[in-house]
C-alpha cells in the first residue's frame, strides 16, 4: 500500500498539499459553534449536486411533462421522495447557515482588513445562491413555480429601456413556459452552478492566503513562538477535522430528522402551493417567494412606487458588499464594541422580521413594518462608516482568550 502512495506521491502533490493546508496550516484555537458552517456549508453543496443528479435523470423540462415528472419522482420512483426532501430541504438549510456564516463574519469583523476580498467573494457566492435557488424554485412548474417566474420576471421588465427585452429573454417568450424552464434548468445546472462552484474554490483559496479569523479578532499571525508557529493557533488537522466531522454528524442527525418527521416545515420549506400544477387561470392570490428571499421583497413593498421599490431592493442587496471599506472601528470584533454589537443585533432582528413581512400578504397593516425595516437596514450600512469612528471600544486583549 505504501508504494502505490509514494508511487502517486512521486506524480501528484498529495503530501504537500495535505502539508500547506491541512497538518500545517494553523487556524486560531478559539473556534466556537459558528465556525463549524463553513464545512458545513460544503458539505451541504456536495449533497444538493448528488440528490440534483438524480433529480435530473427523471425531471423532464417542458410546461406539458414538468410537473408530472416531479410527481413521478414522489410517488412512482424507488428513494424519490427522500432525494426530492433532500434537495428541497437542502435550499432551507444552506441558507440558515448563510445565515450563520455571514452573522459570525459581520460579529467578528472578519470582513476587514486583509480578509476584505474572502468577504466579497463570499457575498458574491450568497447573491449566485440566491439566483440558483431562484431558478430552482420554478422547474416543479407547481402553481406557486409558475406564478413566482411570472413575478419575478416582471420585475426585470420595469428596468428602464432594456427591461422588455430582458424579460422576454428570461423567459424565452411573452409568458413562462417550456422555454423558461429549459433555459432555467441549463442555468441551474451547468452555468449559474459551475460559476457559484468556481466562486465557492475561490473562496477556500482566499481563506487560506490570509488564514481564519476568530471570536477576538486577534491576529493569530502577529505572535509566533520561537519554531515560527503560531502561539494561538492549532494545526487545522488533525484538531479541525475531527471536530468538523463531530458537527457533520449532528448536522446530518437533524437533516434526517427534518426530512423524515417535517419535510415541507409547515409550508415554509415547501409551500402547499407547489402540489398543485401550473396554472396560467388560476392566478393565487398572494404570491410571495421562499422565505430566504422575502426580505428583499418586503423591502420591495415597502415603497409604493415599483421603480423605487427595485431600487431600494437593488440598494439592499450591493450595500453589503463594501462592508470591508464602511466599518472604520479600529477594533475588529463586536466583543470589544458594544455599538457595533447592538447594531447588528438589530440588523438581524430587522432582517427576519422583515423575512416574515415578505410572506405574509400585502395588508396595510404591514406597510409600517416594511418601511421601518428598510429604514434600519439601509440606514445600518449608511451610518456606520460614522458610528464607528466615534463608538467606545472595549480593550482588545493581546492573546485570544481559549
Ligand atoms: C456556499 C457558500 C460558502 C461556503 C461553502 C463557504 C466556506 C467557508 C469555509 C470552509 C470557511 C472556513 C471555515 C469557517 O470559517 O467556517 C469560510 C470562512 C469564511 N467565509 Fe465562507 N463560505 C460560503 C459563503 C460565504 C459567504 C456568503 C460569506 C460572506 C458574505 C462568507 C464569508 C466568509 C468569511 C469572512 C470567512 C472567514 C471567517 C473567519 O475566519 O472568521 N462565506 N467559508
Amino acid at each position: 500500500m505504501s508504494k502505490v502512495i509514494d508511487w502517486f506521491n512521486a506524480r501528484f502533490p498529495a503530501r504537500e498539499m495535505m502539508r500547506e493546508h491541512m497538518t500545517e496550516y494553523y487556524a486560531p484555537k478559539n473556534f466556537n459553534i459558528l465556525y463549524y458552517t463553513g464545512s458545513l456549508l460544503l458539505l451541504m453543496i456536495a449533497l444538493q449536486l448528488l440528490s440534483g443528479f438524480f433529480l435530473m435523470a427523471h425531471y423532464v423540462p417542458t410546461s406539458q411533462d414538468a410537473y408530472n415528472s416531479v410527481q413521478g419522482i414522489m410517488y412512482d420512483t424507488k428513494w424519490g421522495w427522500l432525494v426530492r426532501y433532500m434537495h428541497v430541504d437542502g435550499v432551507s438549510l444552506i441558507f440558515i447557515l448563510l445565515y450563520l456564516h455571514m452573522g459570525r463574519g459581520l460579529l467578528y469583523g472578519s470582513y476587514r482588513n486583509p480578509r476584505e476580498l474572502l468577504w466579497v467573494i463570499g457575498y458574491l457566492i450568497y447573491v449566485l445562491m440566491m439566483g440558483e435557488a431562484f431558478f430552482g424554485y420554478i422547474l416543479p412548474f407547481g402553481n406557486l413555480s409558475y406564478w413566482a417566474g411570472q413575478v419575478i420576471t416582471s420585475i426585470i421588465h420595469a428596468v428602464p429601456i432594456i427591461g422588455p427585452g430582458l424579460t422576454t429573454l428570461a423567459r424565452g417568450g411573452p409568458g413562462v413556459g417550456t422555454a423558461t424552464l429549459e433555459r432555467f434548468l441549463a442555468l441551474h445546472t451547468v452555468l449559474w452552478f459551475l460559476i457559484l462552484a468556481a466562486c465557492i474554490g475561490l473562496h477556500i483559496l482566499a481563506l487560506h492566503k490570509v488564514g481564519s479569523n476568530n471570536p477576538d479578532g486577534i491576529e493569530i499571525k502577529d505572535r509566533k513562538g520561537a519554531d515560527g508557529t503560531p502561539l494561538d493557533g492549532i494545526p487545522f488537522h488533525p484538531y479541525y477535522t475531527v471536530k468538523d466531522i463531530f458537527g457533520v454528524g449532528v448536522f446530518l442527525t437533524l437533516f434526517a430528522a427534518i426530512i423524515f418527521y417535517a419535510p415541507t416545515m409547515h409550508g415554509v420549506f415547501l409551500e402547499r402551493t407547489t402540489f398543485f400544477r401550473a396554472n396560467p387561470m388560476v392566478s393565487l392570490p398572494d404570491v410571495t417567494p421562499p422565505w430566504y428571499l422575502a426580505p428583499y421583497y418586503a423591502m420591495l413593498r415597502a415603497v409604493p412606487n415599483k421603480y423605487e421599490g427595485i431600487v431600494l431592493m437593488a440598494l439592499a442587496v450591493v450595500l453589503p458588499f463594501f462592508m470591508p471599506w464602511l466599518d472604520r472601528c479600529k477594533v475588529r470584533s463586536s466583543r470589544y464594541r458594544p455599538v457595533y454589537r447592538f447594531m447588528i443585533l438589530l440588523m438581524a432582528v430587522t432582517f427576519f422580521t422583515l423575512a416574515y413581512v415578505g410572506e405574509q400578504p400585502p395588508l396595510p397593516k404591514y406597510f409600517l413594518i416594511e418601511r421601518l425595516g428598510a429604514a434600519i437596514y439601509i440606514g445600518f450600512y449608511l451610518l456606520l462608516p460614522i458610528i464607528s469612528r466615534f463608538e467606545p471600544t472595549r480593550p482588545v486583549p493581546e492573546r485570544v482568550r481559549s
